[in-house]
């Protein structure tokens, strides 16, 4: 089966390429990239005006299986990536029960192979049941296909045991990612602690309780000389003790997700708990703080912490609603009508922080287009205008902060290895 997709922007971050070009595909396969490619017999995709990208990777989804179903399942998460632009996600253990053990590892890999319809990376819980007690079985876990490890969700409070997860999963040259969180400080916090939240009445989070988590988390993998990711970062502080960090040599990377990159605490104004989310969004110095790391390299990745909740547990008052909410299938368009369209980071780098920067974060073979490798391919088009309608999702998670919202560019085609799951919005099961 061959399948050539012609005339395109082909922007390939790996290799610092963007030339316009044809991409020949033969049976899963990248065969040629190149101009005025001739062949027979193959489907033709026209992509003149369009961009031709590496498929969209994120390393941190909450696809809830098993046992939130819910909220979501491989299904309905895989086929949300779809949608978005997005061939490999990477999902967090924090489901029930949690995945903690290499027989959920496999298990679950074996019907993401077999029921998704996009990649699915496994990330293995760090602690038995993410009680934060005792080490969960991480070297089994690393051998039977897990792609890290996290206690994502909560932090592990207990350095000493952070200490072992870290020195444990380095034996397999695998990361730890921290959820980095002083939750003494942070507490009973719903928001952003700041003038916002004082004007709302509602009990504030304050950034020192990342900034704490963050340089403990970094002291422990400069002292064990291990590997280690911060999720979701977003205060301006841990972003400069990152970045200073990785100057001293610590083998650190980090991620910032779409809405703390786009949104500030005073989406929190109105009460809408589709707006309530931990780390919790902040005020502009942050926002700023965040784009500064991801246009110096201090950022490695965006993400989208896709948290799907089901639709009566969010409909409550801010206070009782759990935290997190849909992003698989705005991220793309958010990041280009805001970041892009804007001005504030070019293409190129907004590309390669969707795909070969988090695919080197966690070792993936993925993020990059290469002749003689895997065909996952994202087809792009930037000047689309669309209006988020959670209606139209293919997630079970109806709660987006950008609900209504206008956007510019959107994902028009993903094509996992080979073969289109995803054209002009329609998923193909
Ligand atoms: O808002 C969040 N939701 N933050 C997290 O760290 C976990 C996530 C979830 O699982 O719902």
């Amino acid at each position: 089966m061959k399948l050539l997709l012609k005339g395109g922007r082909v922007i390939n971050p790996a290799t610092a390429y963007d030339e316009i070009a044809d991409v020949l595909i033969e049976d899963g396969i990248i065969k040629e990239i190149g101009s005025h490619i001739a062949v027979d017999n193959a489907e033709i995709y026209e992509a003149e005006g369009l961009i031709v990208t590496p498929g969209l990777v994120d390393i941190h989804v909450h696809l809830r299986e098993p046992g939130l179903e819910a909220k979501e399942d491989i299904v309905s998460g895989t086929q949300a990536a779809a949608a978005g632009g997005f061939t490999t996600v990477a999902c967090m253990p924090n489901t029930r029960p949690i995945i903690d053990n290499s027989i959920l590892v496999a298990g679950l890999k074996h019907r993401a192979q077999t029921e998704g319809i996009v990649n699915v990376e496994i990330i293995g819980a760090m602690s038995k049941s993410q009680e934060g007690k005792e080490l969960a079985e991480i070297g089994d876990m690393l051998l039977n296909g897990a792609v890290a490890i996290s206690d994502d969700g909560h932090f592990v409070n207990n350095a000493r045991l952070f200490r072992a997860g870290l020195e444990y999963a380095n034996i397999f040259g695998k990361r730890i990612i921290s959820h980095a969180e002083d939750e003494n400080l942070s507490s009973e916090g719903v928001m952003h602690e700041g003038a916002v939240s004082t004007r709302l009445g509602l009990v504030g989070n304050p950034s020192v309780s990342e900034d704490i988590a963050v340089s403990r988390d970094v002291m422990l993998a400069e002292y064990t000389n291990s590997l280690l990711h911060v999720a979701h970062v977003s205060s301006k502080n841990a972003v400069d003790i990152i970045r200073q960090a990785k100057k001293r040599g610590v083998n650190v990377t980090t991620e910032a997700t779409v809405h703390h990159l786009t949104l500030t605490d005073d989406a929190v104004i109105g009460y809408n708990t589709a707006t309530k989310v931990n780390p919790p969004l902040r005020s502009q110095d942050h926002v700023d703080a965040l784009l500064a790391g991801l246009l110096d390299g201090t950022i490695d990745a965006i993400v989208t912490d896709h948290a799907p909740h089901a639709y009566e547990e969010k409909d409550v008052e801010y206070r009782y609603a759990p935290s997190g909410f849909t992003g698989l299938e705005t991220a793309l368009g958010v990041i280009l009508t805001e970041l892009v369209h804007t001005g504030k980071i070019g293409l190129m780098q907004v590309i390669e922080k969707m795909t070969y920067g988090p695919a080197k974060v966690l070792g993936l073979n993925a993020g990059c287009l290469k002749v003689g490798g895997k065909a996952d391919i994202t087809i792009v088009n930037p000047g689309q205008e669309w209006t988020v309608d959670s209606r139209t999702f293919y997630t079970r998670g109806k709660h987006t902060p950008y609900e209504g919202k206008k956007l510019k560019g959107r994902a028009v085609a993903t094509i996992v290895g080979g073969k289109f799951v995803m054209k002009n919005g329609e998923v193909f099961a």
